[in-house]
């Protein structure tokens, strides 16, 4: 699906992008050494406190939950698209602290986030790339899940939902390839009668399209062995 191209789109960003706190875009390609975007993640939010990521946050609905009930966890969206993520920046209120967004491809993660910085990833409803010759662009490709372990700490956790099922299973033999365990799974979440509330609650705007229309919900978190 083509996006259309906001109106005003950088005025808009420019507006709200007090929680931008990277962005990609043609300067960062151009400079060789892409150090001076390393970002000091105690400075950005003032605090140790534990770090979460969701990539390919999309509008920024769930994050903004968590952020809203857990205010004691700092928590970073990404995305790639800044016609979309637009949308996610305009719902913060200017007195949250502990909400951020990043508008770059992850496979740049390593040049903006420091190595061992983060505590948890979120990969909800992630583009499945069906086509064989995309593989790499998927987000638990191996080459995104070894880039996961530079940033993360070593007890790091990823959550992952998809309504894609065989997206699912290629998700899990490329967990089980890159030394990742199941903590806990589910291939129809919403239908789990115990131990699955917290994961029930946030749901992102995917996930509620997909349950409308009666389609289950994989979900799996996997942390290294
Ligand atoms: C299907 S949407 C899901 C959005 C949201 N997580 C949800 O569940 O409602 C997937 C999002 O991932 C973003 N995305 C895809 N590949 C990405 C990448 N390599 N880096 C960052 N974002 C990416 C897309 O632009 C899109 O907004």
């Amino acid at each position: 699906m083509r996006l259309r191209k906001k109106k005003n789109l950088e005025e808009k960003v420019s507006l709200v992008a007090n929680n931008l706190i990277g962005r990609d875009c043609y300067a960062f390609y151009k400079l060789e050494d892409k150090t001076p975007y390393m970002l000091d993640l105690k400075k950005v939010f003032d605090n140790d406190n534990k770090i979460e990521l969701e990539i390919g946050c999309g509008k920024g609905d769930f994050l903004y939950k968590k952020a809203s009930d857990n205010k004691d966890i700092n928590y970073i969206g990404v995305e790639l698209l800044i016609n979309v993520l637009v949308d996610a920046l305009e719902l913060v209120p200017k007195d949250y602290t502990n909400l951020k967004y990043l508008n770059v491809n992850a496979q740049h993660l390593q040049w903006f986030l420091p190595e061992n910085s983060i505590d948890k990833i979120y990969l909800n409803f992630s583009c499945p790339y069906p086509k064989k010759q995309y593989a790499n662009h998927r987000l638990t490709n191996s080459k995104f899940l070894e880039l996961y372990k530079k940033i993360c700490k070593p007890n790091f956790t990823i959550e992952q939902k998809t309504d894609n099922d065989a997206f699912f299973e290629y998700s899990l033999e490329e967990y089980e390839k890159c030394g990742f365990e199941i903590v806990k799974i589910s291939r129809d979440l919403h239908n789990e009668k115990v131990g699955f509330e917290e994961e029930k609650a946030y749901q992102t705007q995917y996930e509620q399209k997909f349950m409308s229309l009666g389609k289950n919900i994989n979900y799996v978190k996997v942390k290294l062995k």
